[in-house]
């Protein structure tokens, strides 16, 4: 599989770009909200040097193309709204996982499915990757309809997997293979 600098995607509403520094306050307001790190095992940001750290991760990411991270900006307005990332990527086994995040002023719009769509279609397309997979906790309702809107498979499930917030969490593990993804598109053109 070749590997390529994070690039920017355009849909509908939203642009998917590098992240750069001049959006660590846009980032530390998206992960200081104890509500959008609700069913992870870590914390709430406190410091702004939190998102600077995340972003110096990301800039790394981009050097030595381990990952691809992207910044979620809203076309209308321009605001950084939120993340999504493919990350460990095994090139040899043409698969990797995703993680997503949005802003909660923005949950509720379609925001995440239309990012989540886009960078699948990069995943699957332009890095030639076979499997995204994706770990949630059972309990967060709303990242489970992303996925499975975008037909995602449940595969599995591992019972107190993670430490969160005081108390073990289970994962369902869910997995989009490039068949079913392929048929998705098909079908969906024959639908128009
Ligand atoms: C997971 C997360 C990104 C999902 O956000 P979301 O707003 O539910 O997802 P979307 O942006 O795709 O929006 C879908 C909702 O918008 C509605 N919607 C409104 N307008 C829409 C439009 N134009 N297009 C599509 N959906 C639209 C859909 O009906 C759906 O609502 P429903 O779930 O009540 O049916 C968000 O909850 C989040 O950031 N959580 C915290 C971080 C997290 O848990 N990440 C996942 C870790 S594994």
């Amino acid at each position: 599989m070749s590997r390529y600098p994070t690039p920017i995607l355009t849909t509908n509403r939203l642009t998917l770009r590098p992240l750069t520094m001049a959006d660590a306050p846009d980032l530390f307001a998206v992960f200081s909200d104890p509500a959008v790190v609700r069913y992870w095992s870590a914390e709430p940001w406190t410091t702004v040097a939190h998102a600077e750290q995340c972003i110096e991760r990301a800039l790394d990411s981009y050097r030595d193309q381990s990952e691809v991270r992207f910044g979620i900006e809203l076309a209308a307005s321009g605001a950084l709204i939120g993340t999504v990332n493919l990350h460990h990527v095994f090139p040899q086994n043409r698969r990797c996982e995703i993680g997503y995040a949005l802003a909660s002023p923005y949950w509720g719009k379609g925001y995440a499915t239309e990012a989540l769509e886009a960078a699948i279609d990069y995943g699957f397309h332009e890095l030639r990757l076979n499997r995204i997979e994706a770990d949630i906790d059972p309990r967060n309702a709303a990242s489970a309809g992303v996925l499975e809107r975008l037909g995602f498979r449940k595969e599995g499930y591992m019972p107190e997997r993670w430490f969160v917030h005081g108390e073990m969490a289970d994962t369902i593990n869910y997995g989009l293979l490039r068949s079913y993804w392929d048929l998705k598109g098909k079908k969906t053109a024959n639908t128009k």
